[in-house]
């Protein structure tokens, strides 16, 4: 970077592109969505998702499914249900952490155990799939497809991708995707005969993914059209990823950097002892705003987020020539919007290497402890602090990740605390 500076021309994967770090620069380019800018994943990755992607579509379809999943994933209803879920889900979890210790494998592999935990809240958010032998399937399967996304397209013998690319002799990924679709189908088939039976087949609360994109009618962009069955089955499994790879990662890594900052530790302990406390006093229940009430914790996961950069950069293509702040990116070139280096750049984060949940402290309009008042966040109430071009893990624009609003109640409440 200091050699090239903050936008320059390199390959990638075989391919020439241009890389911004700059976080103005990476600002144009989201917001730009649709009208100069289109996504433009690697091939690999296109391949195994399949064309009609919500990372790949465009227009008013990308349009009409983000708002779909968002406004489902916000809903109150949605974030009371999964309250309950994720406090099960841990606690069993937890219990199982117990009686392992005299065992004679009383190793605990956080990741995988995340995993466990995250996958299975996420299936039955988004297709009501309970613990149990489909969900054992859905698993075993999803880890293969999964495979095939977390690899370097290298034609070579030992690399994953070499797995991927050789579909005539060796159809694995495929197959197990194949296989994924066909059950998911089968359970959007059952659900929209079920739906076509009743009468009241809109009324009450959806209760998963599935019922949303199914009850939809397209009025929001004009067409009248119920998104067809195959669509709805290849978008559910499509957001299965998270499940596996992004949520498990973060919070595993955020075990990691309070593991290696004790002092940041005791204070997300303390914090999380108070509440437990209070609600042990009123005899309330787990909410899904008390997030909220955790500012330490708040700037535990935004740290987190930060340095962990789980999903590392946007990849986009220009519909025509553009010009942002002097560099000028020509038609039909692809541009990666890093993340990453915007997160760790010093000219951003003082320090950018240290673990410093306290750099998130909102101070309103005076310097933090770290004198860097531009990055004091303007936190939003669902806590993510997304209005600041120097802090995107979720991306940004038409395409802000519509997971956003439930993540951080989510990694709270999935017990990094407690952990
Ligand atoms: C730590 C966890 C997560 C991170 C870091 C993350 C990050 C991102 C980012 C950066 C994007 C933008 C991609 C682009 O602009 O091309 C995105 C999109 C998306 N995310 Fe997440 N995400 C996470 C978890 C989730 C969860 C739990 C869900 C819920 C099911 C979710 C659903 C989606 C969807 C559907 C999109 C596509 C939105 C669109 O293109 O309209 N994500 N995510």
């Amino acid at each position: 970077m200091t050699f090239y500076g903050k936008v320059f021309k390199t390959h990638i994967l075989g391919r020439p592109i241009i890389v911004s770090t700059d976080p103005d620069v990476n600002k144009v380019v989201l917001q730009n969505q649709g009208n100069v800018f289109i996504p433009s994943y690697p091939k690999s990755v296109i391949e195994l998702l399949g064309e009609s992607s919500i990372l790949q579509i465009n227009g008013g379809l990308q349009k009409r499914l983000h708002a779909i999943i968002g406004g489902f994933l916000r809903s109150p209803q949605f974030k009371a249900r999964i309250t309950k879920d994720i406090e099960n889900s841990v606690k069993l979890a937890l219990s199982s952490w117990i009686d392992r210790k005299n065992t004679h494998h009383p190793i605990i592999y956080l990741q995988d155990e995340t995993k466990k935990i995250t996958f299975q809240i996420l299936v039955r958010v988004l297709m009501s799939v309970e613990p149990g032998e489909d969900m054992e399937f859905l698993k075993r399967e999803f880890m293969e497809v999964i495979k095939g996304l977390i690899c370097l397209p290298i034609k070579l013998p030992g690399f994953r991708m070499y797995k991927s690319l050789q579909w005539i002799s060796n159809f694995e990924i495929l197959q197990a995707k194949e296989r994924m679709l066909k059950m998911v189908r089968k359970i959007v088939d059952d659900r929209k005969m079920a739906m076509e039976k009743k009468e009241t087949k809109d009324s009450g609360s959806p209760n998963d993914a599935i019922d949303v994109l199914l009850r939809d009618t397209g009025e929001s962009d004009g067409t009248q059209q119920r998104l067809p069955l195959d669509f709805i089955s290849g978008n559910i499994i499509e957001m299965m990823i998270p499940g596996e790879d992004s949520v498990p990662m973060i919070m595993t890594l955020a075990v990691k950097y309070l593991s290696d900052n004790p002092v940041a530790l005791s204070c997300l302990m303390e914090e999380n002892d108070e509440l437990k406390k209070r609600k042990d006093e009123s005899g309330e229940g787990y909410a899904w705003t008390d997030y909220v009430s955790l500012p330490f914790t708040q700037g535990v996961i935004s740290e987190t987020l930060r340095m962990a950069n789980i999903i590392n950069a946007i990849w986009r293509k220009a519909l025509e020539d553009v010009e942002i702040k002097g560099y000028l990116i020509p038609k039909g070139w692809c541009v990666l919007a890093s993340l990453t280096s915007v997160h760790m750049d010093e000219e951003n984060y003082e320090n950018p290497d240290e673990f410093d949940p306290w750099r998130w402290e909102v101070t309103g309009s005076s310097l933090s402890s770290h004198n860097l008042e531009v990055l004091i966040p303007v936190r939003s109430k669902t806590g993510a602090s997304v209005n600041s071009n120097k802090f995107t893990p979720f991306g940004g624009g038409q395409r802000l990740c519509p997971g956003v609003s439930w993540l951080c109640g989510w990694v709270d409440g999935c017990g990094v605390g407690e952990i």
